[in-house]
């Protein structure tokens, strides 16, 4: 069975990007693969965060992940930092890195704009991902297609590791996104992806928004002034990625939904995108509220922690012998 890994950063306002373009996966892949998904607590703290805050938002994306259907019987769900590996595995790529390779990482420049300084772990980011990845001998990792240059640099440290020390170190990992709709733009600006740090928050739709809110921030979505229902993402960006969202809540594909709304203005779509949201969230809400208060998800972290742990250690020990660190 191939093994997936993948993982979120409980920064808050978990939204409709990173359910369509990781979450749902997540879901699918544990039918068929051996799955570890993690919550990735030492990512986070690449920017600043409140502590009492990121513990809560540790229980919330663990409590997201169960309400979307990943299996905590089937799958591995942990927390990152529980886990010491990652760090450890990350200080060794780190060492097989170059700060030219890491400039050029695009989420790098663009968090470090106009800054005169920057956090070093914003810097190496991808070297941590990419400890993450290769830690757990992954096959494929589930991600949104934002995502594509940290697998690149992932698979580039991994097959140099390997050629370095002439040993089979690391598997070389495949990414797995999603075609159509694996960026959801942020709904009032659709030249930027939908984001959870975003200032105004009818840019996206968070999984916990109420139907009120959901309802006014699809109505207030930028389109443009044609009122023709059509998908060109270099044209209509805005009513693109509305039918692209409504595709990929729904069964239609986006040419059946072109047909459905043909003849018809962009407010009757949008009044049928927030039924389709509202009702497709409802579920998953209402897993939320059961799953997070009840006291389980302690158990099923540490549990978690331990069947991880088992496997990094391995991997460490493989690693560590072949670059000829310790005694044994
Ligand atoms: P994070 O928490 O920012 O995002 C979690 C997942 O959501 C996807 N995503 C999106 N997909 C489509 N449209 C969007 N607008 C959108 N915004 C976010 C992301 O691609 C991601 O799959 N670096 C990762 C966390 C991470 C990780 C890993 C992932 C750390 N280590 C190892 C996989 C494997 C991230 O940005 O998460």
């Amino acid at each position: 069975m191939k093994r997936v890994f993948s993982g979120v950063q409980p920064t808050g306002n978990i939204h409709l990007g990173n359910y369509l373009g990781a979450l749902k996966q997540f879901v699918e892949l544990q039918e068929d693969h051996e799955c570890i998904y993690c919550i990735v607590d030492l990512h986070a703290i690449t920017m600043p965060q409140e502590p009492k805050v990121l513990r809560e938002h540790i229980l919330d994306v663990a409590a997201l992940y169960l309400a979307v259907g990943v299996d905590p019987k089937k799958s591995i769900v942990f927390v990152q930092s529980d886990v010491p590996g990652h760090a450890e595995l990350s200080w060794i790529l780190t060492c097989n890195s170059y700060t030219g390779e890491l400039s050029r990482m695009t989420q790098f420049k663009d968090k470090s704009k106009e800054k005169e300084s920057a956090p070093t772990g914003l810097f190496t980011y991808p070297i941590l991902m990419a400890a993450d990845i290769l830690l757990y001998d992954t096959n494929v990792v589930p991600v949104g297609n934002d995502q594509k240059q940290h697998i690149e640099i992932c698979r580039d440290l991994a097959i140099r590791v390997n050629n370095k020390y002439k040993t089979k170190s690391f598997i070389v990992p495949e990414g797995r996104f999603l075609k159509e709709g694996a960026r959801i733009m942020s709904l009032d600006d659709p030249s930027s992806k939908m984001s959870k740090s975003a200032e105004n928050i009818h840019s996206r739709i968070s999984l916990l928004d109420e139907p009120g809110k959901i309802k006014k921030s699809i109505m207030k979505a930028t389109t443009d002034s044609e009122g023709i229902i059509k998908y060109d993402v270099k044209n209509k960006p805005g009513i693109s990625n509305l039918l692209n969202i409504y595709c990929e809540m729904s069964e239609y594909t986006v040419k059946e939904l072109e047909e459905k709304y043909q003849g018809c203005g962009y407010g009757d779509f949008k009044k049928d995108l927030v039924e389709v949201v509202n009702e497709g969230l409802k579920p998953i809400k209402e897993r939320y509220e059961e799953i997070r208060y009840s006291g389980e998800l302690p158990k099923i972290l540490e549990d978690g922690a331990k069947r991880a742990n088992l496997i990094s250690a391995k991997t460490m020990n493989r690693v560590k012998n072949n670059v000829g660190l310790g005694i044994n």
